[in-house]
């Protein structure tokens, strides 16, 4: 494996396997490895010759210098991990590198996607940032598939968004959210939370899954209800029939995360194409439900996503 920290010798060291055409990923990451980027080695190492994985901790993502600061940085750990994961470089650039002198370009995502959820909590510049950093190393690398988590559902969205904007000619793949036993999504966040931040963070994935599970026996209540013979609704959670509940289930859950002893910024339930909010059990498809909430001064998100049947057609 090797460690490159410039766009020349990454350029370098992805050269054969661009001429070959043979396949290369970009795992984009800032840093401090967990299982769940690991994951997206293994995704990427299953399907490409050649895994690139980025490590930048990218300082116009952040809306507050002290998550900047307080951002863990574990390149040699990082770079033996991911080397086991099956990652053939890394590329560790230096902030000059990535924002030379004079730099003066921002690539903006607008839209809905880009006006809700973690952008009114952590700022308009928050996806600026993601932006431009990653269409950044799109072009150093010129991956033919780039490997996102779930877990930022809505960074996946907006990248997907820029790719087919620009043109970018880079498939963009989005893997599951690796999860510890106990639930917790994993997060390079959650080496900051206390041992007892971390029980009451318990409370994010517990609210997501009964949201999840109301919103699912809403829906088939619903779909029972149409069909021909009447089949009753399956009983173990209160369902979701009409509109408002939604939101009913929505509140109930944001005093939930209260009561835990969370500091929730927003429990969301949308549509998962365009992030827009959705009010009552679809036909069919799916709904995301997504929430963002502070154990002490760490501020965590996760999200599920909710399949309700058959996929409506768009
Ligand atoms: O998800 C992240 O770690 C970052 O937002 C990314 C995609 C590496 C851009 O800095």
């Amino acid at each position: 494996m090797r460690i490159v920290r410039t766009v020349a010798e990454l350029r370098d060291a992805t050269l054969a396997a661009r001429t070959t055409g043979t396949g290369i990923a970009l795992v984009p990451t800032m840093g401090a490895l967990h299982e769940g980027h690991l994951s997206l080695v293994r995704a990427a190492r299953a399907e490409n010759a050649l895994v690139v994985l980025s490590i930048f901790v990218n300082p116009t993502q952040f809306d507050d210098p002290s998550d900047l600061a307080a951002y863990p940085r574990t390149e040699q750990r990082d770079a033996e991990l991911a080397g086991s994961a099956g990652a053939d470089v890394i590329f560790a650039p230096s902030a000059a590198e990535m924002y030379p002198d004079g730099f003066a370009t921002t690539v903006h995502v607008g839209g809905p996607l880009t006006a809700t959820l973690e952008a009114a909590g952590r700022g308009t510049g928050h996806f600026d940032g993601v932006a431009t950093i990653v269409s950044k190393l799109l072009l150093a690398a010129l991956p033919d598939a780039a490997y996102f988590g779930m877990k930022d559902a809505q960074q996946v969205l907006v990248v997907r968004r820029m790719v087919r904007d620009l043109g970018i000619p880079c498939r963009i793949v989005a893997c599951p959210t690796e999860r510890d036993a106990d639930g917790l999504a994993l997060s390079s966040r959650n080496t900051r939370l206390t041992a007892e931040e971390r029980e009451r963070a318990l409370a994010i994935p517990r609210v997501l899954r009964r949201v999840a599970e109301a919103i699912r026996i809403g829906a088939a209540g619903k779909a029972a209800a149409a069909a021909p013979s009447g089949d009753p609704a399956p009983t173990g959670a209160e369902p979701l029939a009409d509109h408002g509940a939604f939101e009913t289930a929505r509140r109930r859950g944001l005093a939930e995360l209260s009561a835990a002893g969370l500091d929730p910024e927003y429990l969301a339930i949308v549509d998962p194409e365009d992030l827009t909010p959705v009010d009552a059990p679809p036909a069919g498809g799916a709904v995301l439900v997504l929430a963002a909430a502070r154990a002490g001064n760490t501020r965590l998100i996760d999200n599920v996503v909710v399949d309700t049947g058959t996929p409506v057609p768009r």
